[in-house]
């Protein structure tokens, strides 16, 4: 099926990242969240990070001009009564997920291909309870969109190939590479990635390393460009402790157990970046380590 107009759903830093890549790749772009704060901020962050672009000669001037043309911002579903694809990128929480994946079917047609950039519910389960389970998949983007090269595409147990096949025609023309990922627990960069961060909390929480030795030895003894703390401060704590619960629940293997430092981290609001306080305080010039 040949994709022209795409809808994605959730404008917080994943959506607006997608709806970003996507207008560039020449697709209409509905971007829709509940709250039209967050569709203002969405706006302003794509014309920043499209601006960047320019800026370092990724892109010229009239592409980013022609891609800002081809995104909507809107608060309502009906926008999606044309949308071949829809790319599900809410908040990583099941129930939140099931609602909206279920209040989006009266408003779509039936050859509408649903997805989720999930980063770890499974997609078998989320894809039961849309009316379309072969036409559902998982579509993962990573942080920041516009700069990460992979896309995890990952079948339920009843997607069929053309929905498959669809999906990675869309990867290709972003001028992504596509990793094809079984439907378990985190998928592939989460069930690698999760646990590492996990376990830089660990050598926190028992006194191994102070914040700034333990991303110090990764960023120089591991070439990361990030240190795993610094990195998890990026994605979000709230993200990376939904993620080891996924693991934890779905694998049943204590060695998911997430660290209590990140569950007490996440108790706090200490979301990390985009709460201005995570591992890191973020409200001077520069980050410092919280405590
Ligand atoms: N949009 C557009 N361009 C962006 C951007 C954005 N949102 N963020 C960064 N850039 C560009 C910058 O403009 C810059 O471009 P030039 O080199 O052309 O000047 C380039 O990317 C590098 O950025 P910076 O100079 O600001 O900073 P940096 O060199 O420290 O790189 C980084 C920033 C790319 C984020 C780098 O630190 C990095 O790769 N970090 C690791 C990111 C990572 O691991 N992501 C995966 C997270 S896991 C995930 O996403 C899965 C999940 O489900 C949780």
């Amino acid at each position: 099926m040949q994709i022209k107009k795409v809808g994605v759903i959730g404008a917080g830093q994943m959506g607006n990242g997608i709806a970003h890549v996507l207008s560039l790749g020449g697709y209409h772009v509905v971007l829709n969240d509940i709250s039209n704060t967050t569709l203002e901020k969405a706006s302003h962050n794509i014309r920043n990070n499209l601006e960047r672009q320019v800026n370092s000669n990724k892109i010229s001037a009239e592409e980013s001009n022609a891609a800002l043309k081809l995104i909507n911002y809107s608060v309502s579903l009906e926008e999606f009564n044309d949308v071949d694809l829809i790319i599900e990128a809410a908040t990583e929480n099941e129930p939140i997920k099931q609602k909206i994946l279920t209040s989006l079917l009266p408003h779509i047609q039936p050859h509408t291909i649903l997805t989720s950039n999930t980063s770890s519910i499974s997609i078998t389960r989320l894809a039961s309870c849309t009316d379309r389970p072969e036409k559902f998949m998982g579509f993962h983007f990573m942080n920041p969109v516009p700069v990460m090269q992979l896309v995890e595409l990952i079948k339920g147990i009843a997607t069929d190939q053309d929905t498959y096949e669809s999906c990675l025609q869309v990867v290709e023309k972003l001028g992504k590479t596509a990793a094809s990922a079984e439907d378990f627990p985190a998928f592939i960069v989460n069930r690698i990635l999760m646990p590492m961060i996990n376990e830089a909390v660990y050598a926190l929480y028992e006194g191994v390393g102070s914040v700034e030795a333990i991303d110090t030895s990764m960023k120089l003894g591991a070439n990361h460009p990030m240190g795993p703390l610094e990195l998890a401060d990026f994605i979000g704590l709230d993200t990376c402790l939904a993620i080891m619960n996924v693991l934890h629940e779905g694998l049943g293997d204590t060695k998911y157990r997430p660290c209590p430092l990140m569950t007490k981290y996440v108790e706090a609001g200490w979301f990390g970046r985009k709460t201005k306080r995570g591992f890191y305080d973020y409200n001077g010039a520069k980050p410092v380590p919280s405590r």
